[in-house]
């Protein structure tokens, strides 16, 4: 899947990683990026058309799906994080939150695209996961729990879609230096590195990206795979 000429969609496109997909996507020669925010005012990159969009929302989703019927590449990437511990009093209600945004974001935009991605001849959805997708971590257990979920979601809709030609890539990374890790004092991967090997595996039609060094080591760790595979088809 090329980007010259794509109509885009990027979801928390306001600041961060989410702005920073949309500059890509124009930079590739996307022919219109949407980009996505809970307030479309706070979109300030150039040369994008800004949509008020929170995935939480079901009546914001149906009517971005209502304007987009040309779309090509949808990116899942608002996601929100909070530190607690499992046993802490509010870890349910933490959980919740994350699991609403996270993973119940991801597949309200999934089931609202999909058809129109098979309409316009299959296109590509990214999905912004994390190392914690594939490990859980104390302070952020609950944010954790989100991330793997999103990425069975995101494994699941690969095999559901690949009859109508969508490619579905899933996107890893640890820390990636933007707002949602100011408070951590540990090495990050810029939000352009990241960007820009996620746009390279949808072009060379890959599946599934580990954009920094320790995710890449905790894949390995893990590493027989079969979770990009249909299992159940044999
Ligand atoms: N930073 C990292 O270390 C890291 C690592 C791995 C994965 N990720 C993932 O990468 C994605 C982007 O993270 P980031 O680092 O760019 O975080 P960020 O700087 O905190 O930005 C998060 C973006 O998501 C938006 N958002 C949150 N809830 C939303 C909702 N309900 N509907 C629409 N937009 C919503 C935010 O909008 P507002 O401005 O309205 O809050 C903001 O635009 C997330 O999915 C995150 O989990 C981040």
């Amino acid at each position: 899947m090329k980007f010259e000429n794509a109509i885009v969609l990027v979801t928390g496109a306001n600041r961060g990683l989410g702005q920073e997909f949309a500059r890509q996507a124009l930079e590739r020669g996307a022919k219109r990026v949407y980009a996505g925010a809970r307030d479309a005012s706070s979109v300030k990159l150039a040369g994008v058309e800004p949509i008020q969009l929170d995935v939480t929302k079901p009546d914001q989703v149906r009517a971005a799906a209502e304007k987009i019927g040309d779309l090509t590449i949808l990116i899942n990437n608002a996601g929100i994080a909070s530190t607690g511990a499992f046993v802490s009093a509010d870890a349910q209600a933490q959980l919740q939150n994350h699991l609403n945004t996270n993973l119940f974001g991801m597949l309200n935009l999934s089931q609202a695209f999909a058809p129109i991605l098979a309409k316009n001849g299959g296109g590509a959805i990214i999905n912004m996961l994390s190392l914690l997708s594939l490990v859980s971590t104390p302070v952020l257990g609950t944010y954790g729990v989100s991330k793997a979920a999103a990425w069975s979601l995101t494994n699941g809709l690969r095999q559901e879609l690949r009859q109508q030609g969508t490619q579905v890539v899933g996107v890893h990374a640890g820390f990636i230096d933007t707002d949602l890790t100011r408070g951590f004092d540990a090495p990050k991967v810029s939000p352009e590195s990241v960007v820009r090997q996620a746009f390279d595996a949808v072009e060379a039609g890959a599946e599934e990206v580990l954009a920094d060094e320790p995710s890449r080591q905790i894949h390995q760790g893990l590493s027989s795979s079969v979770y990009l595979a249909d299992i159940l088809r044999g």
